[in-house]
């Protein structure tokens, strides 16, 4: 008699850590470290406006879990939480501006740019 094919193991849960800026598995082994901080425009009429930006420093998957698209879960759980608080990203986690945002350019709408700064 054939085997019953074992139930897909369902993907880890991911959760935004406020307190410690960021957002991670369960167990804690895997995470997105991002740091909020408020950029001041270089053009001459916006100087006095500033705008908050995520900085995504840093994408950390332990080794025995990496290559099966936990970062890039981590990173659109970070990027949705972007979009949803209206915040601007700066990309500075190689992880997120080499690999996530090629193979995602729909997210590159959040992301923090010069243009930007003249139409928020
Ligand atoms: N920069 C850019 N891309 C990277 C990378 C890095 N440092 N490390 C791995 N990648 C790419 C791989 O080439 C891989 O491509 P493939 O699918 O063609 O094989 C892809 O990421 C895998 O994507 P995904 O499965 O979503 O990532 P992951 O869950 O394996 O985790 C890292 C990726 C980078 C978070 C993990 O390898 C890691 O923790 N590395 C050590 C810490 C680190 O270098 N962080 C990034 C700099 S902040």
């Amino acid at each position: 008699m054939a085997k019953a094919a074992e139930p897909a193991a369902s993907p880890p849960k991911i959760i935004w850590n406020e307190r410690e800026s960021k957002f991670e598995t369960e167990d804690k082994r895997a995470y997105l470290q991002y740091y909020l901080r408020d950029v001041t425009p270089t053009v001459e009429e916006d100087e006095k406006r500033k705008i908050t930006v995520m900085d995504m420093v840093h994408t950390f998957v332990p080794g025995s879990k990496r290559g099966l698209g936990l970062a890039n879960r981590l990173c659109a759980a970070a990027f949705d939480h972007a979009r949803r608080n209206s915040l601007f990203v700066v990309p500075t986690c190689s992880y997120i501006s080499d690999t996530f945002l090629p193979r995602n350019p729909s997210w590159m709408s959040v992301v923090y740019s010069e243009d930007l700064k003249s139409s928020m």
